[in-house]
């Protein structure tokens, strides 16, 4: 069974989830529910990625009690503010069809509006009415991080970023672990890139079991949450076979050695703007 992390506020998480980016409103339901079958007890989606209405379809055909999967969604870059971000809230709990979502990040820091530490202030709202059971950030950078812990109530309970072992970000990861926020990777296999680096193959060979796993079990022994996307319901189900093999220490090591301050595949968090941005 998938290990769980608990988050800075008691709230548990398991450590693995399946993230929807880029997966088409109509084919969500069934990749979703193909998920939940396969074990998959944590979703990860996003009001921009158009889709949250299959994931919430999935869920209710699933049969599973709701207190059993943990659902993640995001406010788009273009409703921060206090106001705006609360009536985006209501829009994504209907679409999910949820009475209360599990986690509710900040999609994207969006430093050029300077809205975000406003928009945070109507997420503690949020999380004081039981609407979320816990809030956090994504694509934060240590300021952006910084900036919130000084001025508001509630540390983030999740900072989720672009980590694979191509490129790590260490800064951001354990600038958010000095202050207690978890770190949630996406593309935690680089989109698919990082699997075939020479490093991930022979680990993979010498272990017996896929690159993706060698990379997933990378990220699982150092603590980080994952969401691998997979349409693929064989590729989705060794995404969650993490747990009957374990990587040494110099195993470990020999993907450490992979990042590279140019692996970046996704937007910059530094400038990406109100309305455009890739995850
Ligand atoms: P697919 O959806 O066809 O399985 P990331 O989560 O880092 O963004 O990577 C997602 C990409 O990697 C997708 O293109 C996905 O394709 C592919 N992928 C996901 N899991 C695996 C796997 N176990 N083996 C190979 N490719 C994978």
């Amino acid at each position: 069974t998938v290990s769980r992390i608990t988050l800075n506020n008691g709230v548990t998480v398991p450590q693995v989830g399946l993230g929807v980016f880029l997966v088409p409103d109509e084919s969500t339901q069934v990749t979703v529910e193909k998920a939940l079958e396969l074990g998959y007890r944590h979703v990860d989606t996003a009001a921009a990625y158009d889709n949250e209405a299959g994931v919430g379809a999935a869920l209710r055909a699933s049969g599973l009690p709701r207190d059993e999967v943990f659902v993640t969604t995001k406010l788009r870059n273009g409703e921060q503010g206090y106001d705006s971000a609360l009536r985006a809230f209501e829009a994504s709990r209907a679409a999910l069809g949820l009475d209360v979502v599990d986690l509710y990040l900040i999609h994207w820091p969006v430093p050029s509006k300077d809205l975000y530490v406003e928009t945070w202030r109507a997420f503690e709202r949020l999380l004081a009415e039981g609407a979320v059971r816990a809030i956090g950030v994504s694509n934060f950078l240590p300021e952006h991080l910084d900036r919130l812990v000084r001025e508001c109530e509630v540390v983030p309970a999740i900072n989720q970023f672009e980590h694979h072992p191509t490129y790590r970000q260490e800064a951001t990861r354990e600038a958010g672990l000095r202050l207690g926020v978890a770190a949630e990777a996406y593309s935690p296999l680089g989109r698919g890139q990082d699997l075939e680096a020479p490093a991930v193959t022979a680990v993979a060979v010498d272990l017996g079991v896929t690159p993706a796993q060698v990379i997933l079990r990378w990220h699982v022994q150092r603590g980080t949450v994952v969401i691998p996307k997979s349409v693929n319901p064989e590729r989705q189900a060794t995404n969650i076979d993490l747990f009957s093999f374990e990587l040494s220490a110099d195993q470990m090591a020999a993907i450490d050695r992979l990042d590279s301050p140019d692996g970046r595949i996704g937007s910059d968090p530094a400038t990406t703007a109100f309305t455009q941005f890739r995850h």
